[in-house]
């Protein structure tokens, strides 16, 4: 199988997207410390691009969680792999993710960081693909773009590992070898 890319949001775009973001996130943040947490590996060259966009303190835990193994179907089954280093108890905690596909990853990440009692929990996505939505108890509060129901890869996310450095995202197309 040949895989081909085709792009559907551009580097610039994003770029575009990131600086509206920052801007809704210092405004509803004022005064605020900022603790992101991003959901590696796919949600990490969003949050860094977001963080250096915010002008205020702000302060990155990592996670990670696997929903997916290398296919491009959900398996359903969420595991903490990586949890926080710092407690999150009376923090303003901002989630960033990278794709909100079926939302069961959502629902599951946002269950565990709520028990921790942050002082506010907003969720942040680069993408949102409603189309395949299961679980719909949660909504982002920031979404970059909603996208139709296509298999994407690039500013960090993945098929099988690859394609993360692309800096713009792009739909993955396949085709039978000539
Ligand atoms: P959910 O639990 O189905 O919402 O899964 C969300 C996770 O699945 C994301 O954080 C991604 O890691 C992965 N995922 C979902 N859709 C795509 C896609 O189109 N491209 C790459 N990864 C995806
Ligand atoms: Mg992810």
């Amino acid at each position: 199988m040949k895989e081909k890319v085709k792009v559907l949001i551009s580097e610039q775009g994003i770029a575009k997207r990131v600086d509206e973001i920052a801007e809704q996130v210092m405004n509803d943040y004022k005064g605020k410390n900022i603790t992101m947490i991003c959901v590696l590996k796919g949600g990490v060259v969003f949050m860094v691009d977001l963080a250096r966009k915010i002008k205020q303190t702000v302060e990155m835990d990592f996670m990670d969680i696997s929903s997916y193994g290398d296919s491009t179907v959900s398996s359903g089954i969420i595991k903490i792999d990586k949890d926080l280093e710092n407690p999150i108890t009376g923090k303003d905690v901002l989630l960033v993710e990278d794709i909100i596909d079926t939302g069961q990853t959502l629902t599951h990440l946002h269950r565990h960081l709520k028990a921790q009692n942050p002082a506010s929990l907003r969720i942040c996505t680069l993408l949102d693909k409603p189309a395949r939505r299961i679980s719909d108890q949660i909504s982002p509060d920031y979404v970059g773009f909603v996208i139709p129901d296509e298999f994407v890869i690039g500013y960090g996310l993945d098929y099988a590992q690859r394609y993360r450095n692309l800096t713009y995202i792009g739909v993955l197309e396949f085709s039978e070898d000539d």
